[in-house]
């Protein structure tokens, strides 16, 4: 298939942009942090994490690493695992009262995207729904430069220490959404490895299963040269398709997905998998970062959404006291369903990603690509003890028409799929991703 997935399209894009942080990966690198910070002229830093890693050992090497350079810091950690719009308005207001140089965040996704759209506030003022797209805001571009942020992450999933992306709950509308600038990509991304070795199993899981999806979806989004080409080039998105820049990522995150992640979540001692999950996860991060997500991703808000109806629901290692289902395992659980919907967009690329994710597709040919890598990710799922499908999430056939309705307005995402849908067609994908065996 290659570059033929490419090919120029009359009136659409024929060039793309790639942007990633300085990227510094290893066993112990978090320690380096103090030195970075020092390096670009640091003196007084924001270092954002969460109550449950406050006093825990990676942030007490970050800010002996920053103490030891001179560097004063002050620690903001009233915020939520699924960050919403109070704790980073909230979050906004420190970091605009504190007269710091630049963020230092160490913790998961929920971390890092707070300080992005804290940084935001800070800088320019007013609130999320003035940055927002509408119809949930008024649209107005990020417009100019934020403090400098160095994202040290400590889950191996969520690429957000590489993406110029920021997910926020809005809580009047009980939903999340998806800010993309690129002033809010991270200067400096610090993925020390060492930080997954003591993860639980459930959360490597949920958290591999993000990395995954990451990068079958930007490995299976429409081509970039299938959107519109830009008058402006400045205003050139991100989140701009599928691209060559991705396609290279997303194959080495995907080859690492299918050979790792069951390693990594069956034996926390398997340094080995975890090292390879945690590369994978910023590999996808710098892929999806460039490309964008599409089904996947925004089916997942409808089944964050309407978790709340489940009242029993709660996901073990995770202290979230409230039905709650981890990122991860919301977007993978509608997964196996959306793929074989969408693989008649792109049946090669989906036989291509199946065979990366080490699928058993011996004799298959491209109109078998959506049941090949649907097959293979249920093994996977079966493989790490995830949920059989949303029936075993509690969620029932009468929720799948308000899941639609309100995964419907991510539009940029369903935008990005291979293959069109409307709300009737995520419905019926909800109905086939209530249970998989
Ligand atoms: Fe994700």
């Amino acid at each position: 298939m290659g570059c033929q997935y490419f090919d120029p399209c009359e009136s659409g894009a024929d060039s793309f942009s790639v942007v990633v942080p300085r990227v510094t990966f290893g066993r112990g690198c978090l320690a380096e942090v103090g030195q970075r910070a020092a390096w670009r002229g640091y003196k007084r830093v924001a270092l954002f994490t969460d109550p449950g890693l406050r006093d825990g050992p990676y942030v007490a090497t970050v800010r002996a690493a920053l103490a030891a350079e001179g560097i004063d810091v002050a620690v903001f950690d009233a915020l939520r695992i699924e960050p919403d719009d109070t704790t980073t308005e909230d979050a906004g207001r420190f970091l605009a009262d504190g007269k710091f140089d630049a963020i230092v965040s160490v913790g998961g996704g929920s971390v890092i995207d707070t300080a992005k759209g804290a940084a935001i506030l800070a800088q320019h003022g007013g609130t999320l729904e003035d940055y927002f797209a509408p119809p949930i805001g008024r649209g107005k571009p990020v417009p100019g430069e934020v403090l400098p942020h160095i994202a040290c992450p400590t889950t191996a999933g969520t690429g957000s220490e590489c993406t110029s992306i920021t997910v926020i709950r809005f809580n009047k509308l009980d939903c999340k959404f998806v800010l993309s600038s690129p002033y809010i990509l991270p200067i400096e991304a610090l993925v020390d490895p060492a930080c997954v070795d003591s993860l639980p199993s459930n959360v490597v899981a949920s958290t591999g299963f993000d990395l995954l999806s990451h990068a079958l979806e930007c490995y299976t989004a429409r081509a970039y040269t299938r959107w519109d080409k830009v008058e402006n080039s400045v205003a050139r998105p991100l989140l701009q398709g599928a691209n060559p820049w991705s396609d290279l990522a997303a194959r080495e995150a995907l080859d690492i997905a299918g050979q790792y992640l069951a390693r990594g979540v069956a034996d926390a001692g398997d340094t080995e998998a975890r090292d390879k999950l945690a590369w994978g996860a910023t590999l996808a991060g710098m892929a999806f970062g460039n490309s964008g997500t599409h089904l996947p991703h925004a089916m997942s808000y409808g089944v964050t959404d309407y978790m709340r109806d489940i009242a029993s629901l709660r996901t073990d290692g995770y202290s979230v006291d409230a039905p709650f289902v981890p990122h991860g395992i919301s977007v993978i659980v509608n997964a196996p369903a959306i793929f074989r919907y969408c693989a008649a967009g792109a049946p090669e690329r989906h036989l291509e990603a199946a065979n990366h994710l080490l699928a058993d597709a011996k004799g298959a040919t491209p109109d078998d690509a959506g049941e090949v890598l649907s097959a293979r990710l249920v093994e996977l799922m079966r493989a790490t003890g995830m949920p059989n499908g949303l029936s075993a999430l509690g969620f029932q056939a009468d929720h799948c028409k308000p899941m639609a309705e309100s995964s419907v307005r991510q539009v940029r995402a369903i935008g990005n799929a291979p293959r069109e849908s409307n709300v009737v067609d995520m419905e019926n994908m909800y109905r086939d991703a209530l249970s998989y065996w």
